[in-house]
């Protein structure tokens, strides 16, 4: 693939930006040289202003979600996709979220390029888990973990039970509860069927992938390969 395709596909701006950075002498090899627009370097031989680019795909980023922000540019109001680098959004093919939080969830929000992947990620085929910390309005029951682990939860407005679900009491108002499965609003409507209220909701894993303790709201990361191969 030439430079000029590459650096397009990596989303550094249309065929006319990239030959002009290419041009004015932004790219170079590892030892400084300028390259030009019809080489065909390896993805790992190029610097952007010295700097590697970012990796080809398949891309995996996190994103320490905050409150406030919707996952689809369908809803009103302000979106995850504009906490990434804007070339993240023009990359070809595009970065998307692997499946969504609401807007007032806080917390650990992937994005891939790789269609297979993401489905991979949000099939609940796959029984890939996902964590979350839920507070809640009043003092655990103490049936919620038995009732979720059942399989025979249904809510309201549908005909499928959940498939089970794993909780552990945190606190009397705080509870732990790992889903394989997206369905809409899933966790506040699960503890809304047993009485009670979610008054904050943090994704705290996704698989075996931990937000780190590091990444503040609003801070994103790539996954390194090895991270993300290992991750359901
Ligand atoms: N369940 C919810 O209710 N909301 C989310 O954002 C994620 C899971």
């Amino acid at each position: 693939m030439t430079l000029l395709r590459l650096l397009a596909n990596l989303g550094y701006g249309s065929r006319r930006e990239v030959a002009r950075m290419i041009r004015a002498g932004e790219v170079t090899d590892a030892d400084g040289n300028v390259l030009g627009e019809k080489s065909r370097p390896d993805h790992g031989g190029i610097l952007v202003r010295g700097e590697p680019p970012d990796p080809a795909a398949p891309l995996v980023v996190m994103l320490h979600k905050p409150p406030g922000f919707t996952c689809s540019r369908e809803d009103p109001g302000r979106v995850v996709h504009e906490l990434l680098p804007p070339r993240f959004a023009a990359r070809n093919p595009p970065l998307s979220p692997v499946g969504r939080l609401d807007k007032e969830t806080t917390g650990l929000l992937l994005f891939t390029d790789d269609g297979g992947l993401l489905h991979r990620w949000i099939s609940p085929k796959s029984g890939c888990g996902k964590t979350y910390i839920a507070s809640l309005d009043r003092p655990l029951r103490g049936d919620e973990a038995g009732i979720f682990a059942s399989g025979e939860l249904v809510l309201r407005g549908e005909t499928r039970p959940l498939r089970p679900a794993e909780m552990t009491v945190i606190d009397p108002h705080t509870a732990r509860l790992t889903l394989t499965e997206g369905r809409y609003h899933q966790v506040r409507r699960m503890f809304a069927a047993c009485g009670n209220h979610v008054v904050a909701l943090h994704r705290c894993a996704f698989g075996s992938l931990e937000l780190p303790g590091d990444l503040a709201p609003r801070q994103w990361r790539v996954v390194p390969e090895e991270v993300w191969r290992g991750m359901v």
